[in-house]
């Protein structure tokens, strides 16, 4: 991936790989016969061509829920940043519009860089959008926060004395980025991303106007453990707690993490007490949290990452296609009784279901290898409470969009003596590959599985949601059978239900 601070040449050898890899990626398409046009998304919000990353500026204005996002829209690789454009009424359904910020201005315009991730808030009637303006000086990355204005949430100015936050403190770095903003006690804050000696960080500011900008405090700061560099980072409240999420660089497979701790706004500073991660799939990155006029807090996060590309800089099936990327489902947030976060899908999602399939109090034997779920599709949602009493179960799961000819399956299993969720893409599709381990906090024998399947990608949320797990695949369209299995012993499925989810399109 190139980087924010990278030059040239990450860039021109991206370019070189990728053409190696379309000859490839093409070469498997034609093989297992998928194509990526086949695999745009039925209820996942995707651009309508081309590059998207982060979801920027979440925000309730003016009667529509707005998704802004990280977008190229002239090509279906990570180029030049634009900030994308979307409405909804309620976060299922959404009409694109044009694109809100494009690179312009001697602070973003920059091939290798333009309008970074922000977020948005509303006062007096006005949409603020606040973003990292990036450019490249030689080898220099050169990232400074600016200002956005619209009165009907539709057509952007830019502040005329951008950049409002020019340079970082001396407690940060050129990594300088994703100004995330919130109101508290009649003041404005904002933490924006950074690092420094190889420790990610959090910065703090606060204003009175938006405009003019104060620098407070190092909010938060990895010890050397938490990752070298922290990108878009979220800090808000949720019940007597509060809660630091961001996309830790340098930390391997973790790639979202939340703090949950407390907030000290005297001295601008956050310590916490407990850890999590957001997401445990391969691709889950640079959540954006906003509170909806219910006041439940939502999250939506892009559902790729940077470093999910097989082969060098592949940016997978679907880029052949002239698109790459999409968010994942708007997941709502609260606090468990534990302390920790329960992640769940909006209520709202409801209203995709069509045709509906149900069995409860069904015994499986291993010997019976399979049960059919009789519900086809390349777009469905499950949901599953499973019961066991035998020590001699190995383990249990799905086989999830399987093709007639048994060559193509992503396998979804829980070990029992591991307790260990497996997500398997060895072979989903030719191209992914990779197993996904999650490990549960299994308490008794029993699980509960909330799965949404859509044409390219599969969230799967355990246990009331105390765990998600988000991973890509790309079977061909006549792969659209699920089974349920068991290994090594008796187990009882207590409930299932499995509903088509119609396209949003
Ligand atoms: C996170 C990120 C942000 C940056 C944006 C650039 O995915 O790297 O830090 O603002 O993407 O597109």
């Amino acid at each position: 991936r190139a980087r924010a601070t990278g030059v040239g040449f990450t860039f021109s050898f991206s370019r070189l790989s990728s053409i190696f890899t379309s000859f490839l990626v093409v070469a498997i398409l034609n093989h297992f016969g998928a194509s990526g046009v086949f695999l745009r998304l039925k209820y996942h919000f995707m651009a309508p061509a081309y590059w998207i990353n982060d979801p920027n500026g979440l925000i309730f204005y003016k009667g529509y829920y707005h998704l802004f996002y990280q977008h190229f829209p002239y090509g279906s690789t990570w180029g030049s940043m634009h900030w994308g454009h979307a409405r909804s009424k309620d976060l299922v359904s959404w009409e694109h519009l044009p694109v809100a910020l494009a690179p312009s201005e001697e602070y973003d315009l920059d091939e290798c860089g333009g309008c970074f991730s922000g977020s948005a808030v509303e006062h007096d009637g006005v949409l603020y959008l606040i973003y990292t303006g990036t450019i490249i000086r030689g080898d220099k990355v050169i990232q400074s926060q600016c200002l956005a204005m619209s009165d009907d949430g539709i057509v952007f100015k830019k502040y005329e004395r951008n950049p409002v936050i020019p340079a970082p403190p001396a407690e940060g770095s050129n990594d300088f980025r994703d100004p995330k903003v919130w109101r508290h006690n009649g003041k404005w804050y904002m933490v924006v991303g950074s690092c420094k000696d190889g420790k990610g960080k959090a910065l703090l500011y606060s204003s009175e106007d938006l405009r003019n900008w104060s620098y407070i405090n190092v909010l938060a700061e990895s010890d050397g453990s938490l990752g070298s560099m922290w990108e878009c980072p979220d800090l808000f409240s949720l019940g007597d707690k509060h809660v630091l999420m961001f996309s830790p660089m340098g930390m391997g497979e973790k790639k979202t993490i939340y703090l949950i701790g407390d907030m000290n706004y005297d001295i601008g500073r956050f310590t916490w007490d407990r850890m999590g991660e957001v997401d445990c799939g391969f691709e889950y990155y640079a959540p954006q949290s906003f509170v909806d006029p219910q006041g439940r807090r939502i999250i939506i996060g892009w559902s790729n990452a940077w470093d999910w590309m097989p082969w060098f800089q592949s940016f997978g099936p679907t880029s052949e296609n002239n698109w790459c990327g999409a968010m994942s489902i708007p997941r709502q947030i609260s606090l468990g009784s534990n302390g920790y976060l329960l992640f769940s899908s909006i209520e709202e999602l409801k209203s995709l279901r069509t045709n509906h399939f149900r069995l409860t109090d069904l015994n499986v034997h291993p010997c019976q290898s399979v049960i059919p779920v009789h519900v086809r599709g390349t777009s469905i949602e499950i949901l599953v409470e499973i019961q066991w009493a035998s020590e001699m179960l190995d383990s249990f799961g799905f086989q999830l969009r399987c093709s007639p000819d048994g060559e193509q399956k992503t396998t979804l299993e829980y070990t029992i003596a591991r307790q260990e969720l497996i997500f398997d893409r060895t072979h989903s599709d030719g191209f992914s590959s990779g197993v996904c381990k999650m490990k549960i906090n299994q308490m008794d024998q029993s699980l509960k599985l909330h799965i949404f399947v859509d044409t390219c990608c599969v969230e799967v949320f355990v246990n009331d949601g105390e765990q998600v797990m988000s991973n890509n695949i790309y079977p061909s369209i006549e792969a659209d059978g699920i089974e349920f299995f068991c290994n090594g012993s008796d187990i009882r499925i207590v409930s299932l239900d499995a509903w088509n989810l119609r396209s949003i399109w």
